[in-house]
């Protein structure tokens, strides 16, 4: 057996171990535990004592880490080596978000000097439209914009905005990702085109919804500004050729060593530098860049993104635990399980290693959520009592933003209790007690007793944040980021490339012309037969 298949199986044997006892058990058993599993990084409180492991497990888990080549994975994607090795590129986004002066490659090419022009030609596009020196056609100050992106060049924008946005924002932002004719109708929707600005986002700029999203913002514009209907669209774009033969009034450009939903920190972001203000944005890169040097030079032991991806990798590989949700306990976060579903489920939902052989572990989990207290009235009946034992990662905000003070505390209450109720359960023989004292028969209560009890020993993380701040988004954003990497290179596979949505684009190109009356084609009995239905209709 190699090392790192021995890691494995004591990491295996160590959390069956640790699952013996069970979380209570092991608190009780572990003094030192909540010291052991808990760390602060870049403003965040981590607490990760109610996951499944016992320091040995912990340990273990480390022990993996280390033979799986954490430290070494880590130090390649900050030299700028090509790890996207499907694509040969280097993945840069820390570069990106890292204060001025630094020194990164890409592939041995200097990077950093082009990543601050270009911060800086956002700057002056974003003060420019906020101080009304860039104006409309007609000379009228822009007061919205328009987000035009799908996938990773939209849901980052969406999410920092929803988590920062004033309540009365000087500029309005929307978003259209979707090919859904009612999505750019509805971020359109009384909308003056003299004072809208349309920005689209695009990697690619090949990207089929976000082009007829885009031709169809620009038709709009047109219809009453006429040629001046280019002024008031720009383009983000890796592909700026592409991108200005679109005829837009500028296009911020960045590179193919920046993943979609890696991108945020890019020009992808100047939706955002737009609509927030520099200053918001530069705090946001800053947030995340603290979360890069904590990365980069912590021992793994109290390595947030570390820690964290052992722990989730435990419950997925030892523990089989098939589903992750996400919950924050703060509105503004709302987006954020929409976020890492695409982070994690595309950067790590494959089934071979990143060698082309077939990967050896199962990878990525189902990422779902919904903020709470909303979830809790939702799906928690099936957290805390289903057949399938699904681990949480609860995000909270210790202060409000806004809105009346005593419904914070009700919110934080709620995020401690379910974490509490989920490790800690409701055994049985209590509930018996409680039915024993009421006018019920023997039956009645067998019958009650086992539904109305908790089996506990549910697994939850908590990040706590004291503010909802962009330094704190960014960290935040950066820990789950850097966590998804560390995944990855546990599970040996490549987690900046997607090659898996590229068939159902194929065949949608494919079908297009059949459902617009065109030549038919051959399918599968099921397809062909709802290409003609929709056809006939
Ligand atoms: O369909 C997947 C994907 O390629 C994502 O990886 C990407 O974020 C999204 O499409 C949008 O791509 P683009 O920015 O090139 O339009």
């Amino acid at each position: 057996m190699d090392e790192i298949e021995a890691a494995w199986s004591a990491l295996e044997a160590a959390a069956a171990k640790a699952s013996s006892v069970g979380m209570p058990g092991l608190f009780a058993a572990e003094p030192d535990r909540l010291r052991a599993m808990t760390l602060g990084a870049c403003g965040l409180h981590l607490d990760l004592s109610k996951q499944p492991w016992s320091q040995a497990a912990l340990k273990a888990a480390l022990a993996l880490a280390r033979a799986a080549g954490v430290e070494a994975a880590r130090a390649r994607l900050f030299g700028g080596e090509a790890i996207n090795r499907s694509e040969d590129r280097a993945v840069m986004h820390p570069a990106l978000r890292a204060p001025d002066g630094q020194a990164f490659a890409a592939k041995g090419e200097p990077i950093s000097g082009e990543v601050e022009a270009g911060r800086r030609a956002m700057r002056a596009f974003a003060e420019g439209v906020r101080g009304a020196a860039i104006t409309g056609a007609t000379g009228q100050r822009f007061k919205a914009v328009v987000h035009i992106g799908i996938g990773g060049s939209d849901l980052g924008p969406r999410l920092v905005w929803e988590a920062l946005k004033p309540l009365r924002p000087q500029l309005e932002l929307r978003f259209a990702a979707n090919v859904d004719p009612s999505e750019i109708a509805q971020a359109l929707e009384g909308l003056d085109p003299a004072s809208t600005l349309v920005v689209a986002v695009s990697k690619t700029f090949t990207t089929q919804e976000t082009l007829a999203n885009a031709e169809a913002a620009r038709g709009w514009l047109r219809e009453r500004l006429g040629p001046g209907a280019s002024r008031h669209m720009v383009a983000v774009s890796a592909n700026p050729q592409k991108a200005e033969a679109f005829g837009v009034r500028e296009v911020f450009a960045f590179r193919d060593w920046v993943g979609g939903r890696y991108s945020l920190w890019s020009a992808v972001g100047l939706s955002c530098a737009v609509g927030l203000g520099w200053d918001e944005f530069a705090a946001l890169l800053d947030g995340a860049a603290a979360m890069d040097a904590h990365f980069g030079s912590a021992p793994l032991e109290s390595n947030a993104p570390v820690l964290l991806a052992l722990a989730h990798v435990l419950n997925r590989n030892a523990l089989d635990r098939r589903a992750r949700a996400v919950i924050p306990y703060a509105q503004r976060l709302r987006l954020l399980p929409a976020f890492l579903q695409q982070l994690e489920m595309e950067s790590n939902g494959k089934r071979t290693a990143a060698d082309g052989t077939a990967a050896k572990r199962a990878t990525s989990t189902v990422v779902f959520g919904e903020p709470g207290t909303n979830a809790q009235h939702a799906f928690f009946q099936m957290l805390h009592q289903g057949t399938d034992v699904i681990p949480v990662d609860f995000i909270a905000v210790a202060e409000a933003r806004e809105g009346p003070a005593a419904n914070q505390a009700k919110l934080l209450a709620n995020c401690l209790a379910q974490a509490e109720a989920l490790m800690v359960g409701r055994p049985e023989a209590d509930v018996r007690g409680e039915l024993l004292a009421k006018p019920l028969d023997a039956g009645r209560i067998d019958e009650l007793a086992p539904q109305r009890s908790f089996p506990g020993d549910r697994p939850s993380s908590l990040v706590l944040m004291d503010r909802l701040t962009p330094e704190r988004l960014g960290a935040l954003i950066a820990l789950y980021e850097h966590k998804t990497f560390v995944e990855g290179v546990l599970w040996g596979i490549n987690s900046f490339d997607q090659w898996g949505v590229e068939l159902g684009k194929a065949l949608a190109g494919r079908i297009l012309p059949e459902l617009e009356g065109g030549e038919r084609l051959t399918h599968d009995p099921s397809t062909t037969a709802l290409i003609e239905r929709l056809r006939a209709t």
